[in-house]
């Protein structure tokens, strides 16, 4: 492909769909914790490709894979059995509390898929009519109908109507306002231990295990979407392990192949045999390709046990936060669990966001006022000082300071 400037990128970006609000650089390559632009700058990357490189750009065990991979079967379709998805399923059941696995290509494919799950089983069960699925306010679980319909957040449903129907939402954190919904109709609850989008808020434990309880009681599945926190990123492999539940369907995406599209829906044993021959299917799902990326992904965060690591830079990255900018007018808090942190702030987080780009560190932002950081699970203590220098750069151009 010919070389480009951004400037020169962007001025061609005229036949894309503007679905996103771009920052006018172009990334044209990763290393480690890094990602350069077309002009040849350097950025330090605590975007991680929304929760996406929990390796890191270009590692070379996933890169070999995927070379030699495409080298040897890139797809043959889910006709017949696929060896690196027998193996990846294998790996999943035996590292989480699920028995059994599907692979779809995106986050918002694995919730739809684990809603479909939810009211086949009832319906499997002899409950046709148990169809509801509850979610939480503020909750986002992806951009498809169905994902769409289960995302409690106004702003993302806009001009889609009509939405699916049987998706009902609830306060987080609010049980008897779940008790109240959890009539004979409702088939699962589904949600994030930490509600990303919504601005790293994490749930309560003790409100997660009584929902684990109620559900159990009224014989209602409990749906964990960890497609953002999964793959070690909150200091366990799954954030349920710190939450001391199980879920009954889990669903992961984002970090599992550290950049191939890959989703998965892992259920147990018993909910997960209402799916059988053509009830759900997906061409590409579980192809050679994806499933050696992510069977390369998930056996180096296995050998350098990076859930661990998360959960000390972690602790580390919270506590130069809080040094560095904890006292800082602007700063309401810090929140979020393992490397997947919010700097909350009392206004729009936009601004910090673009002096952070001009800075060289990539930042996400998240429920509007919020400054989200989701590095690589290999990021060193270093990289982490010198992402908060510049973090604490970005605020005094800001709003001025030394
Ligand atoms: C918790 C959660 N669920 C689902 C999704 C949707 O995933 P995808 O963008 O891969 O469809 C996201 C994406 O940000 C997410 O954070």
């Amino acid at each position: 492909m010919m070389e480009l400037t951004n400037g020169e990128v962007v001025a061609r970006s005229a036949a894309l769909m503007k679905t996103y609000g771009r920052w006018p650089v172009a990334m044209v390559r990763g290393e480690g914790v890094w990602l350069w632009d077309a002009d040849g700058r350097r950025y330090l990357d605590f975007a991680g490709g929304i929760a996406v490189t929990v390796l890191g750009h270009s590692h070379p065990a996933v890169a070999e894979a995927i070379a030699d991979q495409a080298r040897t079967l890139l797809h043959c379709s889910n006709l017949y059995y696929i060896p690196q998805q027998v193996e990846l399923a294998n790996w999943l059941a035996g590292h989480s509390a699920l028995d059994q696995a599907f692979f779809c290509n995106s986050g918002a494919e694995a919730n739809e898929a684990a809603i479909k799950l939810a009211r086949r089983w009832a319906y499997h069960n002899g409950a046709p009519g148990r169809s509801t699925v509850v979610t939480l306010e503020h909750s986002f679980h992806g951009r498809t109908l169905g994902a769409l319909t289960a995302t409690a957040q106004p702003r993302y449903q806009e001009g889609f109507g009509p939405l699916l129907g049987g998706v009902r939402h609830v306060p987080a954190g609010d049980l008897e306002a779940l008790e109240t919904a959890l009539d004979g109709t409702v088939c699962a609850v589904m949600m994030e231990m930490v509600q990303g989008e919504a601005g790293v808020i994490p749930l309560q434990r003790e409100y997660v295990r009584k929902v684990r309880d109620l559900c159990d009681r009224r014989g209602i599945l409990l749906i964990i979407d960890e497609v953002q926190t999964g793959m070690g990123r909150t200091g366990t492999f799954f954030a349920y392990e710190q939450y001391r539940v199980e879920p009954d369907i889990c669903t992961l995406a984002k970090g599992l192949a550290n950049g191939v599209p890959v989703g998965a829906v892992l259920a147990k044993r018993a909910v997960a045999e209402a799916f059988g021959p053509g009830t759900h299917g997906s061409t590409f799902g579980g192809n050679p390709l994806a499933m050696r990326a992510a069977l390369a992904t998930v056996q180096v965060v296995e050998k350098e046990r990076l859930w661990e690591k998360a959960a000390r830079r972690g602790e580390y990255l919270r506590s130069r936060l809080s040094e560095s900018l904890g006292q800082h007018p602007r700063v309401r808090g810090i929140r979020g669990l393992g490397l997947m942190l919010g700097l909350v702030l009392d206004q729009s987080a936009a601004p910090v966001a673009e002096a952070c780009l001009e800075k060289g560190l990539l930042v996400t932002l998240a429920g509007g006022n919020t400054i989200r950081l989701l590095p690589a699970l290999i990021v060193e203590e270093r990289e982490i000082d010198d992402a908060v220098a510049r973090l604490a750069a970005a605020f005094n151009q800001v709003f001025g300071g030394p």
